[in-house]
Formats: C-alpha cells, structure tokens, sequence
C-alpha cells in the first residue's frame, strides 16, 4: 500500500515535531499496511523555504531509524509546493523537489480558500520544463467545488490529480465525500494520500479509504489509484490518464445544487 501525501519529516513544516514523533507516524502506518510513504514536507518561500537537500538527508536519516526500529516502511522523499507565480523559476533554480527527485512529478497546493488567477498558466509552465504537476486535495478547494471543469480541465492538460483519505471517509464533511467520489467517478483522480501530520491529529491512514475506492470503482480503475499509479509515479514512468467524464450528469446534479 501507498500513502502519496504526508508530513512525517521531523521538524520542517506543521507536521511531525520530532523524530519519536515522526517514527510514531511511521509505526501507524505500517499498522494500518502502508509499506512505501511519500514525505511530501511543505515548501513556500516565505514560511517553509525547505531545500530538496534537506529533505533528502531527512528522508535518509528516517530510513535508518525506521531500520533500527524494525518499521517496514520505505520512505520517499518529495516537496508539497504552493503555487506561486514563481514556481517555474523554483523549480529552474533547482530549489523544488520532485517526488523521488525523479524530475518528473511536483506535488503542487492550492491555496485554501482561492485559485489563482494564474494556476493553469504555472503549471503549463512546469509541464513545458518536463515535469507533470499533480494537485494536492483539490477536492477542498472551495473554486474547484463550485466548479468542478476548471479541474477537468487540467486533467485533460496531463495534470494528475491525489485526494486526501479523509475526504474520502467524511472528515471534511459529507458534501466533500460526495464531491470526491464524483470526481473519482469521472476519472479526475489518479492517486491518494493522507496529508498526515502527526500521529493522534491527522494521522497517517488510507486503508479504509482504500477500500472505500475499491467499493466505489471497477477494479481496473481502483488499481489504478491504489497501487499502478503510485508506483508509475515514483519510478518517474508514464501514467495513463483517462478522458474525464465530467457528464452532463455531473453538470446537472451541480446546476441542481445536489451536491
Ligand atoms: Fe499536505
């Protein structure tokens, strides 16, 4: 099992403030059957400047503990990016990192409560320089709620998509669990994470989820989210995207305010 999305590095960002904290982390997941985790530390300049040095040497000093510790868990290092106008000249910079620094993948966020102006022009921007952004949880975002054809959009561009766990299970509230499986439905999502950050809030679990996507989807689809993609995705190899199929359906049910 994957986990694509979490805050386990110690001491960097809001998530884990220590390494037993970052090992308990480690431990939850393994429990709940996680064996590789994406370390996604947050990066925005003016709060969370993070090198990729740094969260590589992080990443490394985990492994070695979690080894120690007999946690079965291979940790990959990884950014979560805020989008910024600047992010092409980051990531030019050298100042982004790419999921297993494999130059190929950019976990990017939107900011909470808005979607910028300039989102699709950066992330074509990064896509031109050889790299697929993938968009944290847009499901939370309340302009991709509202509407939903900007993220089709940019699915259509290439752009991947990852949910969080919790959305999936109703923890942002029951509007967000049903907006999620519709995107799921609709072909709009290509991976999962669970946006951990500490071991008692937030803490690091998709199995249900998981099992939640297998109810949801035809199997080659589930597969797809839960194991293909994931591992595609950190060996830096092509992923197969499929047409969205953001219906009239889906349109309907939102002009009807259903959802
Ligand atoms: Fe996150």
């Amino acid at each position: 099992m994957y986990d694509m999305h979490s805050h386990i590095l110690p001491g960097i960002d809001d998530g884990a403030d220590s390494w037993d904290e970052a090992v308990a982390m480690a431990k939850i997941a393994e429990q709940d059957g996680t064996r590789v985790l994406v370390a996604t530390s947050h990066f925005y300049e003016e709060v969370w400047p993070n090198s990729p040095e740094s969260i590589i040497d992080l990443t490394r000093e985990l492994g070695e503990k979690l080894e120690e510790e007999g946690v079965s868990i291979k940790v990959i290092p990884a950014m979560e990016v805020y989008i910024t106008r600047e992010l092409a000249d980051l990531y030019k910079d050298q100042r982004l990192l790419t999921i297993n620094d494999n130059k190929r993948y950019l976990l990017v966020e939107l900011p909470t409560q808005e979607f910028p102006t300039y989102t699709e022009q950066v992330l074509f921007q990064l896509q031109v320089l050889g790299v697929t952004p993938i968009i944290a949880h847009p499901e939370r975002n309340p302009e991709v709620f509202t509407r939903p054809e900007r993220l089709e959009a940019m699915v259509e561009r290439g752009i991947l998509v990852q949910i969080n766990a919790g959305s999936l299970l109703g923890n942002n509230g029951r509007e967000v669990q049903k907006f999620t499986e519709m995107l799921m439905q609709d072909n709009l999502v290509h991976l999962l994470g669970s946006d951990a950050h500490g071991s008692e809030k937030r803490r690091p679990l998709v199995h249900k989820a998981i099992k939640r996507i297998e109810a949801i989807l035809p199997q080659d689809k589930a597969n797809a989210i839960v194991a293909e993609n994931p591992r595609k995705v950190i060996a830096g190899e092509d992923v197969e995207v499929l047409r969205p199929k953001y219906t009239q359906r889906s349109r309907k049910k939102g002009f009807l305010g259903l959802w």
